[in-house]
């Protein structure tokens, strides 16, 4: 059965949503599913505006069918190339083969190493757009707006003048599938969907902040009433668009959400743990939100993201094989790799006869962001084994540092 839903007069949203999926890229857990997004706009020409992934295109093409209504297509527009978009584009080239593709030169290029490996005419024959350009629709029109690396190199964007819908790519997409509702206004975001919003761009757009920082400014020239991502709900409230933009502005200047703890800790025998827990509550006593993780049982998807919202990060972690444990060393390359900066972290290390693993967190910290972008509280708390009660002294102090810190 076809599920297509109206945006605005003329443009219908025809994507579908994945519950099956188990990891995103095959890498991020998605137990809430994961939308994507395609919108149709029925003018004097008609329009495609990407496609979707393989496991809902026969969804995907039945509402394309749908909102054509039986109208020939003339364009199928590609912001984004990435197959969990375009794995449909020569499916949808098949059925309405009139259609010519619009994308620009390195989207062009991309297509081919994917698609079209037996014939390359639709891409030869393909509308290449340049920022600034305008494809006519009729009442709507689209003017590109190039944004590579938000998230690959081909990524453009478009806003249409009649009704000022930014159609954003994958900017402002978020995690989970879409249930009774494609707006985000009836939906509470904050509350249930913000987690994964903030999960889906630390891991999959956090590196390339300066991107999105250059495709914010852009944004702010531009009339927009409306944001439709690739994935996750449309933005169609003024105060719903500033609150995100907002977000978008905190998360890729690398700039903390809450003042607040996050300790993130590996334990192999419950000894690192029981610190990291007492760790917890005593900074917690003194009146700072305090979360802990156990980073070999959380995603590291989750860890990173949690990453993005704190201000403060504490790592404690065992010595293994002389280095760092490996949760704690995986975790730590993939925040280098992501580029997080501007954080204060304090680190726990746990070793017995040579503990190692503070000096190997320390110096895989150096290498985030620019040098002395990240802060280091001055001690190490270092655990022999085991907390106990004659470390009081030294844990105590080591707590109320961090918490000092909020001062
Ligand atoms: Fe949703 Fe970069 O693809």
């Amino acid at each position: 059965m076809y599920n297509i839903q109206p945006v605005a007069e003329d443009v219908f949203y025809v994507g579908a949503s994945d519950r099956r999926l188990a990891k995103f890229e095959n890498l991020f857990p998605i137990p809430r599913g994961v939308s994507y997004n395609s919108y149709v706009i029925v003018d004097e020409k008609t329009a495609v505006l990407d496609t979707a992934a393989a496991s809902v295109s026969a969804q995907y093409l039945e509402n394309v069918a749908a909102a054509l209504d039986g109208r020939p297509l003339d364009y199928l527009v590609i912001h984004h190339m990435e197959p969990d978009h375009c794995s449909a584009i020569e499916a949808v080239l098949a059925r309405w083969p009139t259609a010519q593709l619009v994308c620009n030169d390195k989207a062009a290029d991309i297509m081919t190493e994917y698609f079209f490996h037996d014939d390359e005419t639709a891409v030869d024959a393909s509308l290449r757009m340049k920022e600034g350009d305008t494809l006519f629709l009729g009442r709507h029109e689209l003017t590109f707006v190039m944004a590579p690396m938000v998230h690959w190199p081909e990524v453009m964007m478009s806003v249409d003048a009649a009704t000022g819908i930014l159609f954003s790519a994958d900017a402002f997409g978020t995690f989970g599938a879409l249930d009774a509702t494609i707006f985000a206004d009836e939906l509470r975001f904050e509350e249930e969907w913000l987690p994964d919003a903030r999960r889906y761009y630390a891991n999959i757009v956090g590196k390339f902040g300066k991107q999105v920082q250059r495709v914010l400014k852009k944004a702010k020239a531009l009339d927009v009433r409306m944001i439709a991502p690739l994935h996750g709900p449309v933005w169609r409230k003024a105060d719903g668009i500033a609150w995100l933009l907002g977000k978008y502005d905190l998360w890729s200047r690398y700039q903390p959400e809450d003042q607040a703890v996050v300790i993130l800790y590996g334990s192999m025998y419950g000894n690192t743990a029981s610190a990291a827990q007492a760790l917890a509550s005593r900074i917690g006593a003194a009146g700072v939100p305090t979360a802990v993780y156990d980073i070999s049982v959380t995603d590291k998807s989750q860890a990173v993201a949690e990453c993005w919202r704190a201000s403060h990060i504490v790592l404690a972690a065992p010595t293994y094989n002389g280095g760092l444990f490996p949760p704690m060393e995986d975790l730590l390359n993939d925040l280098k790799a992501l580029n997080l900066h501007n954080r204060t972290f304090a680190l726990v290390e746990n070793g017995s006869w040579s503990p190692a693993s503070g000096k190997l967190m320390a110096a895989k910290l150096a290498e985030l962001g620019e040098p002395d972008d990240c802060r280091l509280l001055d001690a190490i708390l270092t655990i022999r084994g085991a907390l106990c009660a004659a470390d009081t002294p030294v844990f105590e102090t080591f707590a109320d540092a961090i918490a000092a810190d909020f001062r």
